[in-house]
């Protein structure tokens, strides 16, 4: 399996497990999966799987260099870590229905194909098993309730989970965002040539609103630079297109940041809404992509009520010091101060709850459908009116 040796970047943050893993088919691989590409058993991977796929090839989920066998998904669902301890949250498995599973022989190579019957990347199976749906949902999301959107996934998806090493047959561009495509071998070099030495990543799913820039500029006045790094695989379906969403970013860093202490790349991994779990989750992927610290805010990851407004901050003292491998940043609730009339929180506002402005997500959509905008002290004014311009042409 190719890697990129630590040594040869001695002044990175190394990635998580201490190399980088590509699974990226050679093109000699590649010509030797397409020969027996018609003989192959195949399986359809879901939008989610795909991303999967797509993030263990290109190492942003090192150390994985494929779906979970059973060891490291009971371990990682029941200890927040894989069976050999390295911290890890969140299962990554290829979950299948038993009729799909039962031909299938341990030890031979699965085709795998996207959603539109794509050949993307074959799995070598190495094992087979069934999993406890509701203990996975209640010990990752907290919840055993179908309503959370990352529990129904769960319970939609198959019963038996196929696991082994995987290769992408090939990385292709991003249709949507072909320039915001840096893998993480790639922002590591990026990285390393803007010699920036702390760099602090950001996720995000939603448009940059004020509170986002407030916390990451308190970041920034610490690091030498940002890594603005939003989801664009699978959200639920009332979130903020990806492509309405990256024209704000686009706005954001044009406009209302100094343009050489920004990156701007997509992490094209899909949403799992798992609050706590996936703020660690989060972390470690941006430590693949080579970031020293990592920003944590109010409700990071959440979905409804499902999670206090900190246990994704609090989850981070459950690893030693140092064990994860980049640092949280984190940030309470930001807010639009009236008194001081600056960007705050409570730690250095004198405001009443009254005196706050601050809008949820629900809200501000709700206002851009009856055409108003979001208020300057809530959103920057050109990303409103991107906002309000993407709002009307759905409408
Ligand atoms: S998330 O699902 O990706 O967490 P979102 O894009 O809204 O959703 O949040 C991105 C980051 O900003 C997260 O770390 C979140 O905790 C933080 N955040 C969002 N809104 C606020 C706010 N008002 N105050 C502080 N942090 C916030």
């Amino acid at each position: 399996m190719p890697t990129i040796a630590l040594s040869e970047r001695p002044d990175a943050i190394a990635p998580h497990g201490g190399q980088l893993v590509n699974r990226i088919a050679t093109p000699e691989q590649r010509q030797e999966f397409l020969d027996k590409a018609d003989s192959l058993p195949r399986v359809k991977l879901d939008k989610r799987a795909t991303s999967d796929l797509e993030m263990i090839a290109i190492g942003g989920f090192s150390p994985l260099t494929g779906f979970m066998e059973q060891a490291d998904y009971e371990s990682v669902v029941d200890k927040m870590r894989l069976a050999n301890g390295l911290p890890w949250s969140i299962p990554i498995t290829l979950s299948v229905e038993e009729a799909i599973a039962a031909p299938l022989k341990e030890g031979s190579l699965v085709r795998l194909d996207d959603d539109g019957g794509n050949f993307i990347g074959v799995l070598e199976l190495t094992q087979k098993y069934s999993y406890d749906k509701t203990h996975e949902a209640i010990k990752v999301y907290r919840t055993d309730e179908d309503k959370h959107p990352g529990v129904k996934v769960v319970y939609d998806q198959g019963a038996i989970n196929l696991a082994g090493p995987v290769w992408l047959l090939q990385r292709e561009p991003h249709p949507q965002f072909p320039s915001y495509q840096i893998d993480p071998a790639a922002s590591r070099a990026l990285l390393k040539e803007k010699g920036w030495k702390t760099i602090v990543g950001f996720q995000t799913r939603n448009p940059i609103h004020r509170a986002h820039e407030y916390i990451i500029k308190c970041a920034l006045e610490i690091v030498d630079g940002l890594f603005l790094h939003p989801l664009v695989g699978a959200t639920k379906s009332d979130d903020i297109p990806a492509e309405v969403r990256m024209r704000c970013y686009e706005i954001m860093k044009d406009n209302y940041f100094p343009k050489d202490r920004v990156i701007l790349a997509i992490n094209p991994a899909a949403m799992r809404y798992a609050g706590p779990r996936e703020a660690i989750f989060h972390a470690l992927v941006r430590k693949n992509y080579g970031c020293t610290h990592f920003i944590v805010g109010r409700d990071h990851a959440g979905v409804g009520d499902y999670y206090g407004t900190y246990d994704a901050q609090y989850i981070f003292d459950e690893f030693e010091p140092g064990e994860l491998g980049i640092t949280p940043l984190k940030f309470e609730h930001a807010f639009f101060c009236e008194v001081t009339e600056t960007m705050a929180t409570s730690k250095t506002s004198p405001s009443t709850p009254e005196q706050r402005i601050h809008l949820s997500g629900t809200k501000v959509r709700e206002m851009l459908r009856r055409g108003e905008l979001p208020p300057p002290q809530f959103s920057r004014p050109l990303v409103a009116a991107e906002l309000a311009k993407a709002m009307k042409e759905k409408s």
